[in-house]
């Protein structure tokens, strides 16, 4: 504040306290109301006001709360840039409040963390603070009981695209994940030319070949084929998935972009909109915005889940 706006905010304040001082002395001085019953001569419906002085005991409480009122804008920055004797700042209080939370919460959560991921899901204090985490930061996402949408994975099961040890819960987490399927057209265009496979039914074929592998369809030649040779590489030969890439796993019948209703021709327009358009999905990162106990805490809570429903491997 500026010298000039300091000075006058401290002249308004004390020529207050000390006018409200005179202001109250003065009115006692006043003898009014000698008599208990004398009236103001006011009278609303035959109640008449009477006309007396405050009570003492009213009088001293106003007293005494005047002077320490002048107490208080001396200990305290109340006048102007006067910063007060007692050096109080609201900085400073802000500080204290945060380092005790820091405190409390760092001991609390050295109890619930220490351990290994598998031992410290067993712990229910580690598994409900991490449910709390979980609903505050993951659930509009991932649904508030971690079983994820369409494009967002559920946590429940023990599908994983990026792999459900301990250590890659807390990578996908702490780092964030990347999941993309470039556009395969053109792959499987140019794989159908190369080896005199039909171009205008190979995506047909391919797709048809995916869908056998979760028995959603029947067995494809040339769709087997041009899988082997374009699709493997991120979703293995077998089918079952690569943690490396997030390749999905395409023989579980547990779909990603799936909406639950695994009706054949859903599954089969999930497939060719993966292979016409390709796939992009994000996992945030966390490190920065949750502490290392707290991401801890988070993959106990996801892989106690994927514990409890083990069905799906
Ligand atoms: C903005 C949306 C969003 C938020 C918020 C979010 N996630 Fe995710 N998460 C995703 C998406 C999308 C994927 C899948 C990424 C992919 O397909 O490559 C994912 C993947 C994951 C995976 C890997 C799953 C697997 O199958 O390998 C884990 C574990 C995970 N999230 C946990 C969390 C936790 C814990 C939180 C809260 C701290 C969280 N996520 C917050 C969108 C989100
Ligand atoms: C470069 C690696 C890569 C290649 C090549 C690739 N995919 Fe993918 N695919 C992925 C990734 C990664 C995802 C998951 C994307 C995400 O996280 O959203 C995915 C997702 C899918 C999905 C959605 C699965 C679900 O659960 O909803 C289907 C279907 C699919 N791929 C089929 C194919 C087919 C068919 C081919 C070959 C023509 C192919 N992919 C080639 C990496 C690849």
């Amino acid at each position: 504040m500026s010298p000039f706006a300091s000075y006058f905010v401290t002249f308004v304040v004390l020529a207050s306290l000390v006018g409200y001082i005179l202001l109250l002395w003065g009115t006692s001085k006043i003898k009014i109301g000698k008599d208990d019953d004398e009236e103001t001569g006011h009278s609303w419906d035959g109640i008449t006001e009477l006309n007396s002085p405050l009570p003492k005991w009213w009088f001293w409480t106003f007293l005494a709360v005047s002077i320490w009122a002048i107490g208080f804008v001396f200990a305290y920055p109340a006048l102007g840039n006067n910063e007060g004797f007692l050096g109080w700042t609201k900085e400073k209080q802000y500080e204290e409040a945060l380092q005790l939370t820091d405190k409390k919460y760092s001991e609390y959560y050295a109890t619930i963390t220490n351990g290994p991921i598998e031992e410290i899901a067993q712990n229910p204090a580690t598994i409900q603070t991490g449910q709390r985490l979980f609903l505050n930061n993951c659930a509009v996402c991932h649904g508030s009981d971690a079983g994820g949408a369409v494009g967002y994975p559920s946590l429940r099961d023990s599908d994983w695209l990026y792999g459900g040890e301990p250590a890659a819960i807390i990578h996908s987490i702490a780092q964030g994940r990347r999941g993309v399927m470039p556009t395969q057209t053109d792959p499987l265009m140019v794989f159908a030319e190369n080896n005199g496979l039909d171009k205008d039914t190979i995506i047909d074929d391919t797709a048809e070949y995916v869908l056998s592998l979760s028995g959603n369809g029947e067995p494809n030649a040339a769709g087997e084929k041009a899988y082997q040779n374009v699709c493997a590489a991120c979703h293995a030969p077998d089918g079952t998935g690569l943690a490396a890439v997030g390749g999905p796993n395409l023989t579980d019948d547990i779909w990603l972009y799936g909406t639950g209703d695994n009706a054949v021709d859903n599954l089969r327009s999930i497939v060719l909109t993966s292979i016409y358009n390709g796939r992009q999905n994000v996992m945030p990162a966390h490190a920065d915005i949750l502490s290392e106990e707290k991401i801890k805490t988070l993959a106990a809570y996801i892989y106690s889940l994927s514990q409890e429903n083990p069905s799906a491997q």
